[in-house]
């Protein structure tokens, strides 16, 4: 008999009611058995008896084999998928901040407890970057350059094309699930800034710590920068960049002006794009939607049926370049 899959869940946010979705949507062997969640008073579109407030009642359950931690806390994330890898639970993590952070120690101890470990939510929403990122390239990335946050990416779109206000556009992104919980991360330059530290590793094989990285981000940005753009026929996106130069990796997030010929010009709404250029095939573009339930709750299933296989990620570039990028 086919063997049946139970989930933990930790959180039950946009990322968790996605993947929940789309679990109760696809006929597969799997099933969520449990959902941790921190405010007891709160309603949720969820069978009552799936819920507890206790982290040890999935921890602790035998019967649990996979752990998808997508919760909003930075520490408490890290201390899911620490304890998870420490009891030999595979784990998915969706928390970027908590991954940018906390990365390398994980990375321990997954090789400490040989247990598998992933992140594809985390980075591009629905685009598997990682994935493509994690085969054995046999030509080196030269530079990044990508559109990493859905919420900044549809603020900029809706105030060109429809001229709502940044706070208008803002209060949108979160009705539509695509900001964080708190919305700083995304518009001040961070959330993409976390995604890059992780592209870093992917790409690179280099520890990029956020602190590493120069931020800017568009809650500054005068609507005057943004119509002078569209005079000239340019877009402005919060672009996120990586960027070997003598063997030190540089590292920016921050808006910019991209004109029609540029890849990135078309990428609209709460699309994100990574433009990846390598050595000797040029540059490569991959796209999709990078913010809002159902595209990351597919991405968390994308990782749930890798880790069913038994697949960590390999970081094929790590041998090469293992160094600590310098600040
Ligand atoms: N707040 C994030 C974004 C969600 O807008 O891109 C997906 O990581």
């Amino acid at each position: 008999m086919e063997r049946h899959w139970k989930i933990g869940l930790f959180g039950f946010g946009t990322v968790g009611q996605g993947f929940y979705q789309i679990i109760q949507e696809q006929k597969l062997p799997i099933e969520v058995r449990r959902i941790c969640v921190r405010n007891p008073n709160k309603e949720r579109p969820g069978p009552p008896e799936l819920f507890t407030y206790n982290a040890h009642d999935i921890l602790e359950d035998p019967e649990i084999d996979l752990i998808v931690e997508a919760i909003s806390e930075t520490e408490p994330a890290f201390e899911i998928v620490k304890e998870a890898l420490q009891r030999w639970l595979p784990v998915t993590s969706a928390s970027k901040k908590m991954l940018a952070l906390h990365l390398p120690e994980l990375l321990a101890l997954q090789q400490e407890t040989n247990t598998a470990f992933r992140y594809e939510a985390a980075v591009a929403g629905a685009i598997p970057i990682l994935h493509l990122l994690d085969e054995p390239l046999h030509e080196p990335v030269e530079e990044i350059r990508a559109i990493l946050n859905g919420t900044t990416n549809y603020i900029l779109t809706q105030m060109r094309l429809q001229h709502w206000s940044y706070e208008h556009a803002l209060r949108e992104a979160q009705r539509l699930g695509f900001a964080e919980a708190n919305p700083a991360s995304d518009v001040d330059g961070w959330d993409a800034c976390y995604k890059l530290c992780l592209l870093a590793r992917h790409a690179f094989g280099k520890i990029l710590q956020p602190s590493d990285v120069e931020v800017q981000g568009i809650s500054d940005l005068p609507v005057s920068l943004i119509e002078a753009a569209q005079q000239q026929g340019q877009r402005v996106r919060l672009l996120g960049r990586l960027k070997l130069v003598n063997g030190q990796l540089e590292a920016s997030v921050k808006p910019e002006a991209v004109g029609p010929e540029d890849a990135l010009f078309g990428i609209e709404h709460e699309l994100n794009a990574v433009q990846v250029d390598l050595r000797y095939s040029g540059k490569q573009l991959f796209t999709g939607k990078g913010a809002g339930a159902l595209p990351t709750g597919a991405s968390v299933l994308a990782d749930v049926l890798k880790l069913i296989e038994g697949k960590a990620y390999a970081y094929p570039k790590e041998a090469k370049s293992p160094k600590k990028v310098a600040a």
